[in-house]
C-alpha cells in the first residue's frame, strides 16, 4: 500500500501546481499590432517615468495599504471620501515636476486595491467625483496637460479590490472564481473602466495592472481584458505587476523594487527576463502612497545610480510619488528629482533612446549604447587605474572622457577591453567614457 502514496501525492501536488498555473497561461496567441510594436519602441526610448501614487488613502499619510494594514473596515474607510479635497491640486504643477525631472511619462494610480475610483466612472459611486467634496476628475485634467506638455499618461489599474462584493476577497477560489460572489460581474466591472479610461481621457501609453498575486489561481479572463485593450487602443501597452512570466497579450515586463534578473525585495523569484520592453518601478522614500511619517530618501545619487543600473539592463525606471491629500507632492520629492532632472540635462544624451544588455552590470557600472557610440558608466571607482569590460569583442576606434572630451588610452585583448581612466574628470557620481565602435 505504502508505495502508492509517494506516486499519489506526487499526481496530486502536481495537479494543484498545474491548476494554479492554469488560468494565466489559458491565452490565445497574441501577435502585436504595428502600432503596438512602433509605442514598444518608443517606450523604450523614454526610460525615465514617473508613478503616482494618490488616493483617498492620502489623507491618513500612512501608505495606499492603510485600509488593510490598520484593519479599517470598508464601510468605515469609504468615509474617507467624504473629507478628501485636495484644494491644491495643479495638474501643470504635477507635469512640470515630470518634466524637469528629465521623465517622460506619467504612470497614475487610476483605482487602487481600495477600490476608490480616481476618475469620472459611470461604474460606481465609489469615485472621486461622486463621492468627495472635490467632485472634479483629475485624470482628465492630468490627461490634458499631459497632451500639452508631450508627456505620455499611463494608468496604473488595481485587480484586486478589497471591498467589492463581487470581488469576494478573501473567499475561497474553486473553479477560476471565489465562491458565492459574482464573479463575471467584477470582470464585467473591470471592462467596464477600462473602456472608460481608454475612451474619455484621449491615448493612453500604457493600462498598469497590479494585484493578480492576491489570487493566482483566479481566471481573470485575460484573454477577455487584453483584447478589449489592443482592440480599442492597438498602440496602448499591457503591463501586469504579477510577479510571473508575461502572459500572452501583454507588451512590456514590469520589476517591483528590483533591476530585471534581480531578487532583492523578493517580487520577482524565478521570473526571467523576457524580449519585451522591461520597466522597473521603484520609491523615494519607502511608501508608495503619501507616508507622513517618511524618513529615508534615496539620496540623488542614489536614484541616478539606479536610473543608468536600469538602462544598462536595457530597462526603463518608473520612479514614484505619492501626493498628499491635498494635491501638492512633497518638497524632499520635488527637490530630489529637481537634481536628478539637472543631471539629466547635461547627461541624457547617454541614457534616453539607448539600448542595454551590452554587458551584465558589473561592479564598477554599466554600459548604454546607442548604434555605434557606446557609453561606459563608471559609477563606483574600480580601485584599479583601469575600468575592464569582460568579453568584450567589438572594434574600438577611440575612447573619451564625455565631460571634457579627453583621449583615453585603451588596451583590447582577448579576455576583454581595458579602458584606462587616468584622464577621467573626478565625478561623484557618473564618469561617463564614450567609445566608438565599428
Ligand atoms: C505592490 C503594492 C502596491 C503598489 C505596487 C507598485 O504591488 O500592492 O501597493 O501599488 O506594488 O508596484
Amino acid at each position: 500500500m505504502k508505495k502508492f502514496v509517494f506516486p499519489i501525492l506526487f499526481c496530486l501536488f502536481t495537479f494543484v501546481g498545474y491548476a494554479q498555473q492554469k488560468y494565466p497561461y489559458e491565452m490565445s496567441e497574441y501577435t502585436p499590432s504595428s502600432e503596438n510594436l512602433k509605442a514598444r519602441e518608443e517606450f523604450r526610448n523614454m526610460r525615465f517615468g514617473l508613478f503616482i501614487h494618490w488616493g483617498i488613502y492620502s489623507v491618513l499619510g500612512d501608505g495606499e495599504w492603510v485600509m488593510h494594514n490598520q484593519r479599517i473596515p470598508y464601510d468605515k474607510y469609504k468615509r474617507l471620501a467624504d473629507f478628501f479635497y485636495p484644494m491644491d491640486f495643479d495638474a501643470r504643477e504635477w507635469v512640470k515636476i515630470a518634466k524637469d525631472a528629465g521623465m517622460k511619462y506619467i504612470t497614475i494610480t487610476s483605482r487602487h486595491h481600495d477600490g476608490f475610483s480616481m476618475f469620472d466612472t459611470e461604474a460606481s459611486d465609489y469615485n472621486i467625483v461622486d463621492a468627495t467634496p472635490y467632485g472634479k476628475d483629475p485624470l482628465k485634467e492630468l490627461a490634458e496637460e499631459c497632451k500639452k506638455e508631450g508627456i505620455k499618461l499611463n494608468f496604473y489599474y488595481s485587480l484586486l479590490d478589497w471591498g467589492r462584493e463581487d470581488y469576494g476577497f478573501g473567499k475561497k477560489i474553486v473553479d477560476g472564481g471565489p465562491v458565492d460572489t459574482d464573479w463575471d460581474s467584477y470582470i464585467e466591472f473591470m471592462k467596464t473602466q477600462l473602456t472608460e479610461l481608454l475612451t474619455n481621457y484621449g491615448e493612453v501609453g500604457c493600462v498598469w495592472f497590479d494585484g493578480h498575486w492576491e489570487r493566482k489561481n483566479a481566471n481573470w479572463h485575460y484573454d477577455q481584458i487584453y483584447s478589449l485593450i489592443h482592440d480599442l487602443s492597438p498602440a496602448t501597452l499591457i503591463a501586469n505587476n504579477h510577479h510571473i512570466q508575461p502572459i500572452p497579450g501583454e507588451d512590456i515586463q514590469v520589476f517591483e523594487r528590483d533591476l530585471p534578473g534581480e531578487n532583492f525585495a523578493g517580487y520577482s523569484k524565478g521570473v526571467k527576463v523576457s524580449k519585451l520592453p522591461l520597466e522597473t518601478c521603484a520609491t523615494i522614500g519607502e511608501a508608495w502612497g503619501f507616508n507622513l511619517n517618511e524618513k529615508n530618501y534615496k539620496s540623488p545619487k542614489e536614484i541616478i545610480h539606479l536610473l543608468v543600473k536600469a538602462a544598462g539592463k536595457d530597462a526603463n525606471l518608473l520612479l514614484n510619488v505619492g501626493p498628499m491629500p491635498n494635491g501638492k507632492i512633497q518638497p524632499e520629492f520635488v527637490s530630489i528629482l529637481n537634481e536628478v532632472g539637472q543631471w539629466l540635462k547635461k547627461y541624457g544624451e547617454t541614457i534616453y533612446g539607448t539600448r542595454g544588455q551590452i554587458i551584465p552590470n558589473q561592479e564598477w557600472g554599466t554600459i548604454t549604447a546607442k548604434d555605434n557610440t557606446l557609453f561606459v558608466h563608471v559609477l563606483n571607482q574600480p580601485g584599479l587605474p583601469y575600468v575592464f569590460i569582460p568579453q568584450f569583442d567589438k572594434k574600438v576606434l577611440s575612447a573619451t572622457s564625455f565631460d571634457k572630451n579627453v583621449k583615453l588610452k585603451f588596451k583590447q585583448q582577448k579576455e576583454g577591453l581595458f579602458i584606462y581612466t587616468g584622464g577621467l574628470k573626478e565625478n561623484d557620481i557618473d564618469q561617463i567614457i564614450k567609445l566608438k565602435i565599428k
